[in-house]
């Protein structure tokens, strides 16, 4: 496993660094954030969207579980499993999106649902700091975020 950890100290430079995320990204990119209410998550959801060029607005994925959202650059799924309860999974065409391979997979509150999605994936754990710091944990366990991550290391240094 490959980690990079990120301070932010402000909402800014969450903002910032999600931007650079969002650059590293591609298309069937599957991305998870975990970390308490109030983290970050949907900062971070937000801006990699606008990077994608989706122009609708994001707006809370926690009643309907899945949104999707049509980009410029790529499309966009935004999944929020806050609200999940056992057993609903099969219901929501999760197999159907992960055929697709050509939309993003952003999904906030993933725990849940973990097992259903392909270990091919970059894990984001926030961690809440003192007033508006936070910790943002990235996690690879597979070669291709692992490169992905070292491409994101060099422009985080810049
Ligand atoms: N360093 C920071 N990075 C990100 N957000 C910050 C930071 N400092 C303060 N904030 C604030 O924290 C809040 C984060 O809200 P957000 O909706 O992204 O949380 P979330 O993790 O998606 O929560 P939920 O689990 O309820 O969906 C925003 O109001 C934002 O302005
Ligand atoms: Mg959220």
């Amino acid at each position: 496993m490959k980690q990079l950890i990120f301070n932010s100290s402000n909402l800014k430079e969450t903002q910032t660094f999600a931007k650079k995320i969002a650059s590293c990204l591609n298309k069937g990119d599957i991305v998870f954030f975990s970390g308490p209410i109030g983290a970050g998550k949907t900062i971070m959801v937000k801006e990699i969207a606008k990077f994608f060029g989706v122009k609708d607005k994001i707006t809370s994925a926690s009643f309907s579980l899945m949104k999707k959202y049509f980009g410029t650059k790529a499309d966009l799924y935004h999944i929020d499993l806050f609200r999940l309860e056992e057993g609903e999974m099969f219901n929501l065409g999760f197999e159907e999106m992960l055929e697709e391979e050509t939309s993003l997979i952003l999904a906030e509150w993933p725990a849940a649902a973990a097992d259903f999605f392909p270990k091919n994936r970059l894990e984001i754990e926030i961690v809440l700091q003192k007033e508006d710091k936070r910790k943002i944990i990235l996690k690879a366990n597979t070669l291709a975020y692992q490169k992905m991550l070292e491409k994101l290391a060099k422009k985080i240094k810049r």
